[in-house]
């Protein structure tokens, strides 16, 4: 009787259309015993592992389920597999709550689009949300309903091997790429069944890790937190995302996985953010590493108390919680608003109206690795990358005869993938040397030659790239690092071309030929003597399925590159961290006296490249910069309206930048910040009025009591192609 009881509930709940979501979720949650409610906050990952293996529980999956003991599984996938797990839930347990199914999708499923960084290099937010539009449509049909991504992560210390996954050092740009990808992920409509949950991580101040050594200790003040850090985490928030993941580092002695600071008093308190709070993984029981919890059971309590509403491999819920509540330590009110948190969700993906939406077979034969999103990932690709050297070798010839590819990566079907490429298809990959195969037919000869491995020390291949090198009319040097060297976990020590490859690339170089450098890397690497040397510098990162065809693309002119660096490219390790948006300082370099102002003895300050750097086969040139006034009111915005012409000989797009600077303030401002940006396309000889606006909330930052306003007094605006070369004006903001 009872049985039916519930039974009868459950499908007025699911079918009552028009009754608001948290109707339905506090409906939900009226039959919930304690079991089930804490088995909602609990999440394993039912493949491999990216990180510790824990200690799993004793029973099966399915039997877990069916007591209504998980509410959410990843890394499982497949519309067919992914069908039986969620039948197991809708069917076999008492209350028939749907499971929500994760996976990192972090630069595609099957069909790999350019890593992160990557796409941020092409500063085209809508370019960015299409990517994860695609991303979205592809893992949906594959039975995915919640990505763990994006990564909004700001790093400043490419030591730090996650810095790939992320949109560089920037937050008003990494704010950008965040709310696209949110906007891409989860669509107009989180219900529809080919829109996925995003999920913005790892929250928080996770790519300040100390020394870049990943999972290392972060400590920095409140200020910079929020005003660095924090920005693209609440523009994420801003813009609907679904949920968030807790990170593993500390900041300042707290964990973030044990914050409530974070987890409630910012998050929630001054953001109002609706979602849930997944932790990493098992980023609560590493609170008892930590050092701030003695025991599993107490860091249940303290995750929970913090605002973790699940725990990924959640042994700590799973084993503790429902006694935590019984002693008395839990409140059942706290439980709730975690349980109210995770299945509101779940309501607005749709799962309790139609729990198989992301299950059709057909619908995942038919969209995943589809022509449509193969040719996706070469649009994207062809933004990515950034042209960083080229003194007239490119756009190359196309009556080139002999093109001689030297490199370990020349060949490599499985690096251009990158890091976290999920399920990317080797097989799919074009290569460098297919790339320029496809684009030149039978017309030239590609030869190829590996010349040395990534890493180690063996030489023994350099005769036969000498040999091959020889027979050619331009050498393509095919290096960098490989898909491991990068990604959680891959923290480096130098940023060198990993083993003996500049080595290659110094003995090919006295056969006086024409070189470019094809680089693959997943962070920014000391390339000086490549600067130096060879002809022209291909900045490629990861670029996923297409590269080879997109990478031949641009060497031969077809494309024109419009990607600027998202991130600086220091001279040498020892200037770590460097980033554009810094302080002055005192004492700040004086080149022509530099004794006693702040300065290296062995190194100049300044980077090989700047953020916002790119080259194309053009040139722009930038004038008559005007402001709408000289003075403004601290409510008004400002109108900054240049002229952008492009003076050379190929059709090509620019991303125009805005940074400000607030002179004099209550608390000492950055020398330059990213304020706007525009990819403007111009033929050559044309010419375009270009207007960008500041509004009073782009002059804002957080003043001597942490209060986030304008200050009245004299700023500079500067606009140009990167944060170095610009041209600048004044103005005044009165009261
Ligand atoms: C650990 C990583 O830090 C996180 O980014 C990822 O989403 C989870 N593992 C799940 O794979």
């Amino acid at each position: 009787m009872k049985k039916v009881l519930i039974l009868l509930l459950i499908s007025t709940i699911i079918s009552a259309q028009n009754r608001s979501t948290e109707q339905r979720v506090d409906s939900v949650l009226a039959l919930m015993n304690l079991e089930e409610k804490v088995g909602q906050l609990v999440q394993y990952s039912s493949g491999w592992a990216t990180g510790s293996k824990t200690d799993r529980p004793e029973e099966s999956s399915s039997d877990l389920l069916k007591a209504g003991k998980i509410g959410s599984f990843f890394n499982i996938v497949g519309a067919e597999t992914t069908r039986e797990l969620q039948r197991i839930a809708v069917e076999e347990s008492r209350l028939k709550i749907p499971v929500i199914i994760g996976l990192d999708v972090i630069h595609g499923y099957k069909s790999t689009f350019p890593v992160p960084i990557a796409e941020a290099s092409s500063w085209n937010p809508e370019l960015v949300k299409k990517s994860a539009r695609w991303q979205a449509i592809e893992s949906s049909a594959a039975g995915v309903h919640w990505t763990f991504n994006p990564m909004v992560d700001i790093a400043r210390d490419p030591r730090w091997g996650r810095i790939v996954e992320g949109s560089g050092e920037d937050p008003y740009l990494g704010a950008a790429m965040a709310v696209a990808r949110i906007k891409g992920y989860q669509g107009d409509d989180l219900s529809a069944s080919n829109t996925i949950a995003a999920c913005i991580k790892h929250f928080a101040g996770y790519g300040a890790a100390e020394a870049g050594r990943d999972y290392n200790t972060v400590d920095f003040s409140e200020r910079t937190f929020h005003e660095f850090y924090l920005r693209p985490f609440k523009a994420a928030v801003d813009a609907g995302a679904a949920t968030l993941m807790s990170s593993f580092n500390e900041i300042g002695g707290v964990p973030a996985s044990g914050s409530h600071y974070l987890l409630t008093k910012v998050l929630r308190g001054m953001w109002g953010f609706d979602g849930f709070v997944v932790s990493d993984w098992n980023s609560v029981g590493e609170l008892v590493p930590h050092g701030v919890a003695a025991n599993l059971k107490e860091a249940a309590e303290l995750g929970l108390e913090a605002g973790v509403d699940m725990d990924m491999e959640g042994n700590a819920y799973f084993r503790h919680m429902v006694e935590l509540v019984n002693e008395g330590m839990v409140s059942i009110e706290t439980i709730d608003e975690s349980v109210r948190r995770i299945l509101r969700i779940k309501f607005r993906l749709g799962l309790f109206d139609d729990p198989y939406k992301y299950n059709n077979v057909e619908t995942e034969k038919k969209n995943v690795l589809s022509d449509e999103i193969i040719k996706a990932t070469k649009d994207v690709a062809l933004e990515s990358m950034v042209l960083l050297k080229n003194d007239g070798l490119l756009p190359l010839k196309k009556d080139i005869r002999k093109i001689a590819v030297i490199g370990p990566l020349g060949q490599s079907k499985e690096d251009p993938l990158g890091p976290w490429n999920q399920q990317g298809q080797k097989d799919y990959v074009v290569t460098v040397v297919e790339g320029l195969q496809n684009k030149l037919g039978s017309s030239a000869e590609i030869m190829f030659a590996e010349g040395c491995k990534i890493l180690g020390e063996d030489r023994t291949g350099f005769a036969e790239a000498l040999e091959t090198a020889k027979k050619a009319d331009v050498i393509v040097l095919s290096l960098g690092e490989s898909l491991h060297l990068s990604g959680e976990a891959q923290s480096r020590s130098t940023l060198d071309v990993p083993g003996v490859q500049e080595e290659l690339a110094k003995e090919l170089h006295k056969l006086g030929k024409p070189m470019v450098l094809v680089l693959m890397n997943g962070r920014p690497l000391t390339i000086n003597w490549f600067d130096e040397n060879v002809n022209a510098i291909l900045e490629c990162w990861f670029l996923g399925l297409q590269s080879g065809n997109a990478i031949a693309d641009v060497l031969f002119g077809d494309y024109n590159p419009s990607g600027k660096l998202p991130v600086t490219f220091p001279k040498s390790l020892g200037q770590v961290p460097l980033y554009y948006n810094h302080k002055n300082t005192g004492r700040p370099l004086n080149p022509k006296v530099p004794a006693y102002t702040s300065h290296y003895n062995d190194e100049s300050n300044d980077p090989l490249y700047p953020f916002g750097y790119g080259l194309s086969f053009t040139k722009f040139e930038y004038s008559d910069l005007k402001l709408s006034k000289s003075e403004f009111k601290k409510d008004e915005s400002i109108k900054v309206i240049f002229t952008l012409k492009n003076t050379g000989k190929y059709a090509g797009e620019e991303v125009a930048q805005l940074y400000v600077r607030d002179l004099v303030g209550s608390v000492t401002r950055p020398v330059k910040e990213l304020k706007d940006f525009a990819k403007i396309k111009l033929n050559p000889g044309e010419s375009k009025m270009v207007e960008f606006s500041i509004t009073p909330e782009k002059l804002k930052f957080f003043d001597l009591n942490m209060d986030f306003v304008v200050e009245p007094g004299d700023f500079k605006v500067f606009i140009g192609g990167n944060s170095v070369d610009v041209i600048e004006q004044s103005f005044k903001v009165v009261e």
